[in-house]
């Protein structure tokens, strides 16, 4: 570690006991290629300006090419990353390299930096949504008739099917990916150009830039440029939130497979060091668990972020690792979910046999007295009473019951057939047809717009992906003029 290395600190700064603090230099190997991206199109553009010559860039390039090929790896010590590739290059081409710095300043690059890797990772987090997505609506397709209990408070509630259930995440899980590809399009803008925060006197080009980079424009203001991580804050707001979805997911499942209703891959499931009958759903947990670390993620940020003041200030150094935690684990912990649902079994008899279980027709069979005429309060009181006398009841259980409170014969408001098919799971199911109901008719509904949503993500991230491609094809074609 040679300090007085670094063009940027000198002898006068070089860090002394501190210096290993102030560095951010391992965590921004994250960001090496992208501020290798970053240099080169600031360079072409010096160069399209006649800020500095030709020949000039062409040796910038030449000498980004080497420190490339070595790696991070190889880097001189310095204060991060910005200034280990300067000192990089001048130590290769001598003081005419330190002409890559004008007309900008880390502030304005390593926000760039930032940007441009970012966008990487949202578009990783959104392919794993759409990983789960699929295999959360495949699984659906084959369950639309496969009838389960359907739980609030965690008490059995009413029946519905395996195929509604994973509707409800898919649906859920198409938010969190919009949501996504909304921080996306906000963190896709450049702040290169902005330097320090009060722009600069040479003649730059700021949208050319950005297009070089695959930005869709540029953050205007120089000072908010250069100051605002609120792109941080959007993104890892959107991945902590699709953490919540997917603790739910994982929590649902625990729960099936404690009550024997899903069965895990063992690839999915753990076991115990002493007991040997043990099969755990620990990766459902440890996704579970994920949401934890993106709130801290999410905390750490703003509270990193809050009250300082306009325009750079260092404490922006150590906001940047709670977003790169935050979407490494939360992309990765998508993944696994999306290899749990592919892989587990949906007992069926047992799942029939559970839909059932502590009255949950009993919502079904109110309904039907209430659409005969009777107040649907009324209705409630009587399966009330039906329930209190019997978790398993039959036609006579609520023909009794109506009789007390009604004071008449139940057979002048419902036929007993009406009342036998309103008391089976499978037909109670079936008749809960209405939009986005559990009834085979409108969950088929339901896969289809899934179907449709997931074709339109798939495109609108490809398309992304295809830009950020097209515009680093350009980028080295421009290099290629100078080298
Ligand atoms: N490593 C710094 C960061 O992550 C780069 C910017 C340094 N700028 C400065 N004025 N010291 O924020």
């Amino acid at each position: 570690m040679t300090g007085e290395r670094d063009v940027v600190r000198r002898e006068r700064f070089s860090g002394g006991p501190a210096r290993e603090f102030l560095s951010s230099l391992p965590a921004d190997r994250r960001i090496f290629a992208a501020d290798l991206a970053v240099d080169r199109a600031h360079v072409v553009m010096l160069a399209e300006q006649g800020i500095v010559a030709a020949d000039e860039a062409g040796e910038i390039l030449t000498a980004l090419d080497i420190v490339e090929v070595d790696g991070h790896g190889a880097l001189p010590e310095g204060e991060d990353v910005h200034a280990a590739i300067e000192t990089a290059v001048i130590e290769e081409i001598g003081p005419v390299g330190g002409k890559m710095h004008t007309a900008r300043s880390r502030n304005d690059e390593v926000a760039t930096c930032i940007r441009y890797r970012l966008r990487e990772d949202l578009l990783d987090a959104v392919e794993a949504t759409l990983g789960l997505r699929e295999a959360l609506s495949a699984t659906a397709a084959e369950h639309v008739e496969t009838v389960m209990p359907g739980f609030t408070h965690l008490q059995p509630a009413q029946p519905t099917t395996v195929a509604h259930w994973l509707c409800s995440y898919e649906s859920a899980l198409r938010r969190d990916a919009a949501r996504l590809l909304d921080a996306y399009d906000r963190t896709n803008r450049s702040p290169l150009g902005a330097a320090a925060f009060a722009g600069t006197t040479f003649d730059v080009d700021r949208e050319r830039v950005a297009d070089l980079l695959g930005f869709d424009g540029v953050i205007e203001n120089a000072m908010d440029a250069s100051a605002t991580r609120d792109f941080l804050v959007e993104s890892t707001a959107a991945l902590a939130g699709l953490a919540t979805t997917l603790s739910g997911l994982a929590e649902d499942l625990v729960v099936f497979a404690n009550k024997g209703l899903i069965e895990l891959d063992d690839d999915y499931a753990s076991t115990s060091s002493i007991m040997p009958q043990k099969k755990n759903p620990d990766t459902l947990e440890l996704v579970r668990a994920t949401s934890g670390d993106a709130s801290a993620g999410l905390n750490g940020l703003l509270t990193t972020l809050k009250g300082l003041p306009r325009a750079y200030n260092r404490d922006l150094q150590r906001a940047t690792p709670h977003a790169w935690a935050t979407v490494d684990g939360v992309a990765e912990a998508t993944d696994v979910a999306a290899g749990a649902v592919a892989t587990a079994d949906w007992p069926e008899e047992r799942l029939a046999a559970a839909a059932g279980e502590g009255f949950t027709t009993a919502t079904g069979v109110a309904d039907l007295l209430a659409a005969a005429g009777i107040p649907f309060r009324t209705a409630h009181e009587i399966l009330a009473r039906v329930a209190e006398g019997s978790a398993d009841p039959d036609y006579a259980a609520v023909a009794a019951a109506a009789e007390d409170v009604l004071d008449e014969d139940l057979g002048a408001h419902v036929s007993r057939e009406a009342v036998e098919s309103a008391l089976d799971p499978a037909e109670s199911v079936a008749a809960r047809d209405s939009t986005g109901g559990p009834a085979p008719s409108a969950v088929a509904d339901q896969l289809d717009a899934a179907e449709e949503a997931l074709a339109d993500d798939e495109r609108r991230t490809a398309d992304r992906r295809e830009a950020l491609a097209d515009a680093a094809d350009r980028l080295r074609g421009e290099v290629r003029r100078y080298v």
